[in-house]
């Protein structure tokens, strides 16, 4: 893949991710104008419908041998991951944020060769926010349209103790029953309880809606965990290659794997630092106990 220019394809998708901002922000999404999928927490709007034809148009264009994977588009069974050189693409990653006008919703870009994250590009056109990686080149946040800030924020982030200093993101997902809803809520609970209580004591838990920004803002080391089983590869490949040129690392959501597939739906993601990430994963694995997340992919 010699002749791939990285380069030159993330310029395309850093201007692919504008103009979604652009139209994200210029559509009015509601509860009326929008449907559902599996069910009444799991929407989707015109506007994910008609960012997601424009980013395949754009993309496919000049590079028509390249895989494409959408959320949209995706088609249960049929649709799979392969080593070829593909497109990853969420249109709008948080749609119920964008429903409410709640300010975390963005577009999520990556582009994977050998299933192997190697671009990132995710722009939260709400905050002007835009965070960019290429694999072996480092990650960056570009703040209203500034200068570029290298990722992690902090130059030298500090040393992760345990999961009661951490600032941990963990979403419910639109599953609302089963068992894997129940492990959710029996971990979200041990995070939070107290020591005594047999819990972490975390500092907090936030579910911000969009695991994409999740994702970012532990590459930033603005929080510093991510937890969330059922989410998809195109939630979670461009903030994976973003993640990891700033230094940190992702396991999976599961206990006991440390390389976990781009498209496996269950992720743990610890932020950059300079001892401790091992330690969190385990301690956030023990937490889990012998419950396992089970999503097909
Ligand atoms: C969802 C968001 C949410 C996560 C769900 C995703 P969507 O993506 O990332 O945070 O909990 O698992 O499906 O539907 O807004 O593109």
């Amino acid at each position: 893949m010699a002749d791939i220019n990285l380069q030159e394809i993330q310029d395309l998708l850093i201007s692919v991710a504008h103009e979604a901002g652009r139209m994200m922000l210029t559509a009015t999404p509601s509860h009326l104008d929008s449907g559902t999928k599996k069910n009444s927490a799991d929407l989707v709007t015109e506007t994910d419908r008609a960012v997601e034809k424009m980013v395949s148009t754009r993309l496919l264009t000049p590079y028509p041998t390249f895989s494409f994977i959408g959320e949209e588009t995706y088609v249960p069974g049929k649709t799979h991951l392969t080593t070829a050189p593909t497109f990853i693409v969420d249109p709008v990653d948080g749609t119920t944020n964008f429903v409410h006008a709640f300010p975390a919703f963005c577009i999520s870009l990556g582009f994977t060769i050998d299933k192997v994250p190697t671009i990132g590009v995710i722009y939260n056109p709400f905050l002007d926010e835009l965070y960019t990686g290429i694999k072996g080149q480092g990650a960056f946040l570009t703040r209203n349209g500034g200068e570029k800030e290298r990722l992690p924020l902090r130059k030298e982030p500090e040393p992760l103790v345990d999961l009661s200093t951490c600032l941990i993101g963990a979403e419910w997902g639109s599953d609302r029953s089963g068992d894997n809803f129940e492990l959710k809520c029996k971990v979200f609970r041990k995070l939070a309880a107290t020591k005594e209580n047999g819990g972490a004591m975390v500092h907090s838990l936030r579910c911000m809606g969009s695991a994409a920004l999740n994702i970012a803002y532990v590459a930033a080391g603005q929080q510093d965990v991510f937890w969330e089983g059922g989410c998809w590869a195109w939630d979670v490949a461009a903030g994976w290659c973003i993640l990891i040129e700033a230094g940190g690392i992702m396991a999976s959501g599961n206990p006991g794997d440390w390389e976990p597939e781009v498209d496996g739906r269950k992720y743990l993601a610890v932020r950059g630092a300079p001892k401790g990430q091992k330690q969190i994963v385990e301690e956030m694995w023990g937490v889990i106990g012998d419950g396992r997340m089970d999503y097909q992919s």
